[in-house]
């Protein structure tokens, strides 16, 4: 029997968020009851130039909301870059009979969606990556579970260094933002944290000499070097004990919090909606906590804020502990 439903197609990009799996679901969901096929593309913009896809069906979807990672598989995709791959994707969509792709993942998976568009395709972004650095969105999915993931972990490491009366060095993610560090900076009170987003890097050791440092949580986004060298630069400064500790994927990794799978599930279904709607170059965003939408170079021009009142509350909050 020939399956006459319009197509669409759902990929994942970028680094994986927990909560993926949500949006896949929310948007696999509400598609089909929408009355449309949907084609899983395997490892984003590369299953894409390989024609990994394959035709989505209800056991896919089953019992996925609470894993992490994704389903589908993810990449970073250097092929895309260039423009003859990016007019074989579109043509391959073409071919395909594609409608539209929902695109989940972080801003350079927006870039990528951009281009498709360009090329004719049709394309729907959703916030996705445990970075927070959207500038379009309040909120990207995955945040909430690695920060949370960090936060855990970062007590267990305070509790041993304290009994010791050490100074640990925390790296954990962000290459080009500082989020997860600042937070974490809060809610483990950390006695100072460097961020991509400050350039403190030669003046944090005076910093601690003037707070008398002694013991305690330096909290390092990846993006501004790494623990173990950041850990010998405060020993031999400060002739202090101190260890270096690299959180790394395991703050990316695990099951998603309640709000990773209501913000996964609610943004795939609003993704298809807007799909429905004829939508064709758009991102799924959140304002103010209300999921709304705008258009793709729109949202590719703007640019989030650095909260400047949590970096120095963090300043404020060490000064007691
Ligand atoms: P994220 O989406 O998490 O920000 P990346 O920056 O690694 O992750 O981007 C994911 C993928 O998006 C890249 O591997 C590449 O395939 C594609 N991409 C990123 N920037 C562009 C661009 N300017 N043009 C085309 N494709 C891009
Ligand atoms: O997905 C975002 C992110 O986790 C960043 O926080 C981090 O800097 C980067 O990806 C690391 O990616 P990978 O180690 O997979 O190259």
């Amino acid at each position: 029997m020939t399956d006459n439903r319009p197509t669409i197609a759902i990929m994942t990009s970028g680094g994986d968020a927990p909560g993926m799996n949500a949006a896949i679901q929310g948007a696999y969901c509400n598609a089909s009851e929408l009355g449309y096929r949907v084609l899983g593309i395997r490892s984003g913009f590369t299953g894409l130039l390989e024609g990994d896809l394959f035709q989505l069906q209800d056991g896919d979807v089953k019992n996925i909301i609470q894993i992490g990672g994704t389903i589908l598989g993810t990449s970073r995709c250097e092929e895309f870059q260039k423009e003859t791959a990016q007019k074989q994707a579109a043509d391959y969509c073409r071919k395909m009979g594609i409608q539209a792709v929902i695109i989940i993942g972080g801003d350079g998976s927006f870039a990528g969606a951009q281009k498709l568009a360009d090329h004719g395709i049709g394309v729907v972004g959703i916030p996705a990556t445990i970075d927070l650095d959207i500038g379009c969105s309040d909120y990207t999915i995955g945040f909430d579970t690695a920060v949370n993931s960090a936060m855990e972990s970062i007590d267990k490491i305070r509790d041993t260094s304290r009994a010791h009366s050490c100074c640990s060095v925390i790296e954990v993610m962000g290459r080009r933002a500082g989020y997860i560090a600042l937070w974490c900076g809060i809610a483990n009170t950390a006695k100072t944290i460097l961020v991509p987003e400050k350039q403190e890097m030669d003046s944090f050791i005076e910093h601690l000499k003037s707070i008398q440092f002694t013991d305690g949580t330096v909290i390092v986004a990846e993006g501004c070097g790494k623990a173990e060298e950041i850990a010998q630069k405060i020993q031999e400064s400060l002739n202090i004990h101190t260890r270096a500790n690299v959180l790394g994927f395991l703050q990316r990794g695990g099951s998603p919090t309640c709000k990773d799978r209501l913000y996964g599930c609610m943004m795939g279904a609003y993704a298809a909606d807007l799909i429905h709607s004829g939508k064709r170059c758009h991102v799924v965003v959140s304002q103010n906590g209300e999921v709304s939408h705008m258009e793709i170079t729109e949202a590719l021009s703007m640019t989030k804020p650095f909260p400047d009142y949590l970096y120095h509350l963090n300043q404020v909050i060490s000064k007691c502990n």
